[in-house]
């Protein structure tokens, strides 16, 4: 006999209505080993529970509960910080040029390498504790600031001791092919091979990561490096997915569909051509609004057209030091909606079950009897709300893996 949560007098809030969103009203929702085990009237609560006690009982009094937000993408794990860097932007320098000058991401390189697995770990812990009190209960986190198989493992190793943080299930992202290292100065294919050769391999047996990423673009690394990293993730059993047409136009996205990949990330400059393809799988398409932002870029990704072909949005942080210091996905909402053209109401979906797409998990981003417990209590009566805010935290309560978290 289980004992069961319950959250009574809650309003339930669907998110898969096009356009818009259904309530459920006055409903019970009851949890056990972390899970929705069913959603009910009041009437039928002493059914649901026949066999079980209540360990705890809580009373919503009507505030609305969605499911727990997705963060799909993030690199939430780096030493040090990039004020300097956002201080030299803001005088007029462009990422690209501080990349391709030695700074950029090179820099948390250096800070990534130098920093101790502790130091790593509660730096992390720290923004996550933050990103919980948006609304957040699964999180990606991306490798990439080593570069060397050593700090990448590190990275990874960090991750995974992070998982279950405050309920929060992380899932991570071996992103090694994020930047050629100094030791391959030159020499992209050297490091490529040294990737494909061992540490790929390596990471992958050492059960350290769920997915493989890479940085698709002029300053990193091209397509054909793309196809060759991706295809021999994919062949070891892992998903794929590839920070893709960021800053310029390449074929990265139809790599990524062509290998049935997770996501592609990013996409601002898409082309007409790449969205066709990526309308005809299921690969999600993640737009970041916070490097957007922070980077003050000019080009949206084209969502009306991303919608327009039906190709599933999703919404992330992109959380890093060096072009979005973003904690908050309903910030990230906000952002869509203003600079990008998503509704409201898209939003939620986006960091809910698109995001959840966007990782894999079938069993979570909705709510539904079967699926994980994760919720947010939200006090708020209109759903919209939370896209409409800036910056604010309208968090009642959260329930992560069947836990309750006030
Ligand atoms: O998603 N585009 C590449 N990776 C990160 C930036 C990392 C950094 O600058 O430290 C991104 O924007
Ligand atoms: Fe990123």
């Amino acid at each position: 006999m289980t004992p069961a949560k319950v959250l009574r007098n809650a309003t339930v809030v669907n998110t898969s209505v096009e356009g818009g969103y259904d309530f459920e009203r006055n409903v019970t929702l009851i949890l056990k080993d972390g899970e929705i085990k069913a959603i009910v009237d009041d009437q039928g609560l002493i059914e649901a529970l026949s066999d079980s006690p209540i360990e705890a009982e809580i009373d919503c009094q009507g505030r609305i509960v969605t499911p727990g937000l997705i963060d799909c993408h993030s690199h939430l794990i780096y030493g040090g910080n990039r004020i300097d860097e956002f201080n030299a932007r803001m005088a007029g320098a462009t990422y690209a040029e501080i990349a391709l000058g030695g700074g950029g991401i090179k820099q948390t390189v250096e800070m990534t390498r130098s920093a101790s697995f502790d130091d790593l770990y509660e730096g992390a812990k720290a923004r996550m504790k933050t990103m919980a009190s948006y609304g957040l209960t699964t999180l990606e986190i991306k490798s990439g600031y080593g570069l060397e198989f050593e700090t990448e493992k590190k990275m990874l190793s960090v991750a995974r001791k992070l998982d279950g943080y405050l309920g929060i299930t992380i899932t991570s992202t071996y992103l090694g092919a994020h930047s050629i290292p100094k030791e391959f100065e030159g020499d992209a294919g050297g490091y490529l091979d040294q990737i494909l050769n061992h540490d790929l391999p390596e990471m992958i047996a050492l059960g350290l990561c769920d997915a493989v990423d890479i940085f698709c673009e002029s300053i990193a690394f091209d397509t054909l490096a793309t196809k060759q990293l991706l295809g021999a993730a994919k062949s070891l059993g892992v998903g794929v997915k590839a920070h893709v047409e960021q800053l310029t136009s390449t074929d990265g996205t139809a790599v990524v569909v062509d290998l049935g990949g997770l996501s592609v990330d990013h996409l601002e400059y898409i082309s007409d051509e790449s969205i066709a393809k990526l309308a005809n799988s299921k690969t999600v398409a993640v737009v970041l609004p916070g490097a957007y932002y922070f980077l003050r870029e000019k080009k949206a990704p084209p969502v009306d057209k991303l919608i327009k072909n039906k190709i599933p949005i999703a919404i992330a942080t992109d959380h890093n030091p060096g072009t979005s210091p973003l904690y908050s996905l309903l910030l990230a909402m906000n952002m869509s909606a203003v600079l990008f053209g998503l509704t409201p109401s898209y939003a939620l979906r986006s960091t809910t079950k698109n995001a959840a797409m966007a990782l894999g998990f079938r069993d979570r981003g909705e709510i539904a009897p079967g699926l994980r417990g994760d919720l947010a209590i939200w006090d708020l009566e209109d759903p919209n709300e939370l896209t409409y805010q800036i910056g604010g935290s309208p968090l009642w309560g959260r329930v992560a893996n069947g836990e309750i978290y006030v």
